[in-house]
């Protein structure tokens, strides 16, 4: 946002509460813009240009939060469930503010990478089926996986009755009673990697997803963690 705007948006945006609860604020005398102290919440200024002091406190603006957090397994990549927890509940309430959501989904008991923004655009390019952007995840299969299950992977397998997939990349991490592999997938169709392998008679026991596209999960971060994307992190994501 580059274009001026009404103090009480900006400072709603940023979890100030209402337009209403801050108008009350403002009236206090507690903001300052510019060092001067401004009492009407209608007032127009530039949050990235304008110096917005809050009870003496400097305001960082931004309009937009990215988190990554390694989703834990029995909640659910939604915003809103009346039954179960959601990844959002997991989140502070400073940045339930910004109404984020998951940038994906994972399943329930899907673990791992989820990226969590109130940047729509940036999730629509990284959603996009015609990206193809690449998903890295990290399966335990009940029983044995072979060499023959890797040339089937590339070559594409069929799920949900029709559908072919796009080829996908398996290695084997190792392969025994319950075996260990990684994934790289490209789409991202319901319960795509379950389906894989059930198509070549296999049980997925265990999925993690650990990449989307440039971005890595923090392996620090511990299920149900969460931290915001670095400058860096995203700028790769953006590019
Ligand atoms: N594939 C699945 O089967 N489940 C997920 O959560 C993600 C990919």
């Amino acid at each position: 946002m580059s274009k001026r705007e009404r103090l009480d948006k900006i400072l709603s945006n940023i979890g100030y509460g209402s337009r209403k609860d801050v108008k009350a604020y403002v009236k206090k005398g507690v903001v300052k813009v510019n060092n001067e102290t401004v009492k009407d919440s209608s007032k127009k200024l530039n949050p990235y240009k304008d110096r917005i002091e809050i009870e003496g406190e400097l305001i960082e603006y931004k309009e937009y939060i990215y988190l990554m957090m390694n989703k834990p397994d029995g909640v659910i990549s939604s915003t809103y469930d009346n039954i179960h927890r959601t990844v959002i509940d997991l989140i502070d309430e400073g940045y339930k503010a910004f109404n984020p959501f998951p940038v994906g989904r994972l399943d329930k008991d899907t673990e791992g990478l989820l990226l969590i923004s109130n940047d729509g655009k940036l999730a629509h390019n990284l959603l996009s089926p015609k990206k193809h952007i690449d998903k890295i995840y990290y399966v335990k299969i009940e029983g044995e996986v072979t060499t023959d299950d890797v040339l089937k992977m590339k070559e594409g397998v069929v799920i949900d009755k029709d559908y072919k997939t796009m080829p996908a990349t398996l290695e084997i991490i190792n392969s025994n009673k319950i075996s260990e592999v990684y994934i790289t997938i490209k789409e991202g169709k319901f319960h795509q990697v379950k389906k894989m392998f059930k198509t070549l008679g296999k049980e997925v026991i265990y999925l993690k997803r650990i990449s989307m596209g440039s971005l890595k999960l923090d392996e620090k971060l511990l299920p149900g963690e969460y931290r915001e994307l670095t400058q860096e992190e995203l700028k790769l994501l953006k590019d």
